[in-house]
C-alpha cells in the first residue's frame, strides 16, 4: 500500500545483482569445490536457486550477506518441476549440470509471463559442445555420450542465457571453445570473472568474442557478486519521478553507463563520484526522446517499464520499442489505470507525458513491470493498492525497507488478514 506525492531523498547502498548471482549460484556446482559469494542478494529467485542446489546435494548456506556452498558431493542430475517452475531463470542449471555430471534432466522452463523465451539457442550451442538432448513429455533429457569438446560457435542473437550455458560447459570441455555474437552484459563478465577465480582460464568476456581455454583444475573460491545494475537504475527513476534526490552508493557506474543519457535527457542531473551515482531530479521530467531497448550496451529491456513510468509524468511525449521480448508491456494496462496516457501498438509504446497520475488498485505482472508500477505510484496522488507483489519479491532485496528509509510513504500489508 502506498500513499503517493513524497519526495525520495536519501542514499541506498545497491544490493548484489539478482542476474549476476544465479549464474554464479549455478557455476558453484561446476567447479566442485567450495565457493563463497559475497553481497549475494537476499530474493526469492536466490532462495530458488539454492534449493536447487541443496536438491542436487550441495550445501548451501546464507550467512547475512554471504552464501557459502559446498560442491563436492552432489548426487543428483534432474531437477524436478516443482523446483523448476519457482524460477524461470533455472534454465541455468542445464550448463552446469551437464559440465559436473555429463547429463541433465530438467522441465522445460516454459512461456513466460514476458514473452516465449525459447531456449533453441541454448540447445543448438550445447550440440556444438557434444550434448545431445532429448525432449519429452515437457521434460528436457540432455547427455554427452563422448564427453563435453570444445567448439567455434556463433550465436544468432546475444542471449545472455545461452552465453552463460556455454562458459559453463565450455570450462570443463576438451579443447578451446570460442563463442562469437556472445552476449556483453556485465553479469557476463562477473560469471567469467567468478570461473577464473576458480581456476579457469576465459578471455574476452564483455566483448563479443570470448574464449575458453579449458585448465581441468578448480579451486575453492571467494568472489563478490557485481551491484544490481537494474536496482539501481529503478531506484535512480524513484528519485527522477518523486521530484526527489539520491545517491546509489557502491554502485558499480560503469555498467549504468547504458540509462544514465537517459535521466540526462530526462532533465535529470547526474554525477559519478567514485563508486556512487547522485541524481538530482527537476521540478518537471522532460519526455525522452525514442527508446529502443537493445542487448548491452544497448538500452536494458528490464529497465524499460520503469523509464515508461518516467515519460508517464513528463512534460512532452515519449516512444519506447521493445525489441527484446515480445510481451513486455504488461505493465501499460496497470498503468492506464493510474491515469497514464500510452497506447500500444505491436513492440512499440506512445507515452504522452500527464502532469500527475493518480492512486488506484493495480496488480503486478512481471519483476520490472512490478516494481515500476511501485514508482508511479510513489508520486501518485493519493493511496495506491498493489496486489500480486510476489514478481517484485522475486528481484528486489528489502524493497519496501528500503523506499520508506527513504522517504516512502509505503508498506506491506497481508491482503488475507484483512
Ligand atoms: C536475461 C536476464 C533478463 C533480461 C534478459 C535480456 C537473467 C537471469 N535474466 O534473460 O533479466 O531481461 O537477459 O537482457 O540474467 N531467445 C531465443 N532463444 C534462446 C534464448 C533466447 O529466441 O534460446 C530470445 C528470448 O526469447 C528473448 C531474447 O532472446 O526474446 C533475449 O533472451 P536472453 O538474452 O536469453 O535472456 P535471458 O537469459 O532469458
Amino acid at each position: 500500500m502506498i500513499e503517493g506525492g513524497r519526495r525520495i531523498e536519501g542514499e541506498l547502498r545497491v544490493q548484489g545483482s539478482k542476474n549476476g548471482a544465479l549464474p554464479i549460484l549455478a557455476a558453484t556446482v561446476v567447479t566442485g569445490c567450495t565457493s563463497i559469494l559475497h553481497r549475494c542478494p537476499c530474493l526469492r529467485d536466490t532462495d530458488a536457486a539454492l534449493h536447487i542446489l541443496r536438491h542436487i546435494g550441495c550445501d548451501a548456506v546464507r550467512s547475512g550477506e554471504s552464501v557459502i556452498v559446498r560442491a563436492d558431493a552432489p548426487q543428483r542430475w534432474e531437477i524436478p518441476e516443482s523446483l523448476m517452475r519457482c524460477m524461470r531463470s533455472s534454465i541455468i542449471f542445464l550448463g552446469a549440470l551437464i559440465a559436473r555430471f555429463g547429463r541433465a534432466e530438467l522441465t522445460a522452463p516454459g512461456g513466460c509471463e514476458i514473452g516465449l523465451r525459447p531456449i533453441d539457442l541454448h540447445v543448438s550451442a550445447l550440440s556444438a559442445l557434444g550434448v545431445k538432448t532429448d525432449e519429452r513429455g515437457g521434460k528436457l533429457c540432455c547427455h554427452a555420450p563422448n564427453g563435453l569438446h570444445g567448439a567455434n560457435i556463433t550465436l544468432s542473437f546475444p542471449s545472455v542465457g545461452a552465453t552463460e550455458n556455454i562458459l559453463l560447459c565450455a570450462v570443463c570441455a576438451e579443447g578451446d571453445t570460442v563463442i562469437r555474437n556472445a552476449a556483453r552484459e556485465p553479469e557476463i563478465s562477473d560469471l567469467a570473472s567468478f570461473l577464473n577465480g576458480c581456476g579457469a582460464r576465459i578471455t574476452g568476456a564483455g566483448s563479443d568474442t570470448i574464449v575458453v581455454s579449458p585448465t581441468g583444475v578448480f579451486r575453492a573460491n571467494e568472489h563478490t557478486i557485481m551491484p544490481d545494475r537494474i536496482a539501481a537504475a529503478t531506484y535512480l527513476s524513484t528519485a527522477a519521478v518523486t521530484g526527489g534526490s539520491i545517491r546509489l552508493r557502491e554502485s558499480a557506474p560503469d555498467s549504468l553507463l547504458p540509462v544514465l543519457p537517459y535521466f540526462e535527457q530526462c532533465g535529470c542531473v547526474v554525477r559519478i563520484a567514485g563508486d556512487d551515482v547522485l541524481l538530482q531530479s527537476p521540478q518537471r521530467l522532460r519526455a525522452p526522446r525514442l527508446v529502443r531497448t537493445m542487448p548491452y550496451p544497448g538500452f536494458p529491456t528490464d529497465f524499460q517499464p520503469s523509464a515508461m513510468v518516467m515519460a508517464a509524468v513528463s512534460l512532452g511525449t515519449g516512444v519506447f520499442v521493445e525489441t527484446i521480448f515480445e510481451n513486455r508491456f504488461r505493465h501499460v494496462p496497470q498503468l492506464r489505470r493510474m491515469g497514464a496516457h500510452i497506447t500500444v501498438q505491436s513492440n512499440v509504446a506512445v507515452v504522452e507525458g500527464v502532469p500527475r497520475l493518480n492512486g488506484a488498485i493495480v496488480y503486478a505482472t512481471d519483476l520490472r513491470g512490478g516494481a515500476a508500477l511501485v514508482n508511479a505510484a510513489l508520486c501518485a496522488e493519493g493511496e495506491t493498492r498493489i496486489g500480486c507483489i510476489g514478481h517484485i519479491d522475486r528481484g528486489y532485496e528489502n524493497f519496501e525497507h528500503n523506499l520508506a528509509l527513504l522517504g516512502a510513504g509505503i508498506k506491506r500489508i497481508d491482503s488475507d488478514a484483512e
